[in-house]
C-alpha cells in the first residue's frame, strides 16, 4: 500500500446519501460537511447543458429538473457493465458518475482541510469482486489514491467499538471477544452482519441481505399506491409523466420520513388539472 501526499478520508459512498470524515489531531472521527454546511450529500446528479454537472442538489432543484438529466441510485449499478447513459454526447459509465459524487466530497472537503490523497470507501458487504472493483476505479477518477475498500457493517463495528472505548485500546478489559448485530437499512441496499470483535480484530460471522432493497424501494411502492388512487378517481395515471414520477417520488419519500414522527400525513397528487389526497 502506498500513500500520497495529503490527508486520508474515509468515505460511505451511498445510493442516496454520501459522507467523508477524517481523524482529526486526536484521532478522533469527523465528518467533513460539504460546502451547504450539510453532513451528508444527496448522491443525485444533474447534468445540464454545455458538460456542467451539479452534484447533491437540494430536494426542490431535483424535484423540478428534467427527468431526463437527472441520475439517481447509480450505487445500484456499479460493476454491471450493461448500464448505458450518455452525457454532452459520450457514453458514460457507473464509475465515472459515481466519481462525480467523490470528486465533490472532495473539492468541499478540501476547501476547509487542504489537499485529500488518500481514502477509504465503503461497499456492502455482499458487493462482489466487480462492484468493488467499480467502486475502486470512481476513487481514481476522482483524483483519489484509494487504499481500501472497507465493507459497511465492519465500518460501523469500528465506530461502535471506538465509542465504546475498545477500539485499539490495549487498556479495555476484554477477556472475550464481543458480538454486535449490523443492521443497516439503508437507501438501496439491506444487509444484517454479526461481527465479532476485539481491540485489534474484526471478524464477520454471518450476514445476509438484499443488494436491491432499500428505502427507495419502500418510495417506490407509496408511489404506486398513490397513482393507483389517482388513476382510480381521474381514470389517468400520474406515471405518465417522468416529471410527475420524479415529484411523487420526493413526495412519497417526505411522507415516509415525516410517519417517523407523526401517525399521519396526506400526500397530495396534481396531474393534468386534477388532483386528490390520499
Ligand atoms: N425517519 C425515517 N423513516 C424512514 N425512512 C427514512 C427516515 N429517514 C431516512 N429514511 C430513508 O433512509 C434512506 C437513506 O438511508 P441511508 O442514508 O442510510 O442510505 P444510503 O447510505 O444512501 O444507502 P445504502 O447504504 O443502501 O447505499 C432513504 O431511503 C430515506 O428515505
Ligand atoms: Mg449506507
Amino acid at each position: 500500500m502506498h500513500f500520497e501526499p495529503g490527508h486520508t478520508v474515509g468515505i460511505d459512498l451511498g445510493t442516496t446519501f454520501s459522507a467523508i470524515a477524517i481523524l482529526d489531531d486526536e484521532g478522533k472521527p469527523r465528518v467533513i460537511p460539504n460546502e451547504d454546511g450539510d453532513i451528508e450529500t444527496a448522491s443525485v446528479i444533474l447534468l445540464a447543458d454545455s458538460g456542467h454537472v451539479i452534484v447533491g442538489p437540494n430536494r426542490m432543484r431535483a424535484a423540478m429538473e428534467d427527468p431526463q438529466n437527472v441520475i439517481e441510485r447509480i450505487k445500484r449499478y456499479m460493476g454491471m457493465p450493461d448500464y448505458r447513459r450518455t452525457f454532452d454526447g459520450r457514453e458514460i459509465s457507473p464509475e465515472f458518475i459515481s466519481a462525480l459524487i467523490l470528486k465533490k466530497l472532495r473539492q468541499d472537503a478540501e476547501k476547509q482541510i487542504g489537499k485529500i490523497g488518500n481514502a477509504v470507501v465503503t461497499v456492502p458487504y455482499y458487493f462482489n469482486d466487480a462492484r468493488r472493483k467499480a467502486t475502486q476505479d470512481a476513487g481514481r477518477i476522482a483524483g483519489l489514491n484509494v487504499i481500501d475498500i472497507m465493507n459497511e457493517p465492519t465500518a460501523a463495528t469500528l465506530t461502535y467499538a471506538y465509542r465504546e472505548g475498545v477500539l485499539g485500546n490495549p487498556e479495555a478489559r476484554v477477556d472475550q471477544p464481543k458480538k454486535v448485530l449490523v443492521y443497516d437499512l439503508g437507501g438501496g441496499t439491506f444487509d444484517v452482519t454479526v461481527v465479532e470483535y476485539t481491540p485489534t480484530q474484526f471478524r464477520v460471522l454471518a450476514t445476509d441481505g438484499d443488494v436491491q432493497l432499500g428505502g427507495v424501494d419502500g418510495n417506490d411502492r407509496l408511489l404506486d399506491y398513490v397513482a393507483d388512487a389517482f388513476k382510480q378517481r381521474h381514470g389517468i395515471d400520474p406515471r405518465e409523466s417522468p416529471q410527475m414520477i420524479q415529484i411523487l417520488r420526493n413526495d412519497c419519500d417526505l411522507a415516509k420520513i415525516e410517519l417517523s414522527e407523526k401517525t399521519e400525513t396526506v400526500i397530495h397528487c396534481r396531474y393534468e388539472g386534477r388532483a386528490i389526497d390520499v
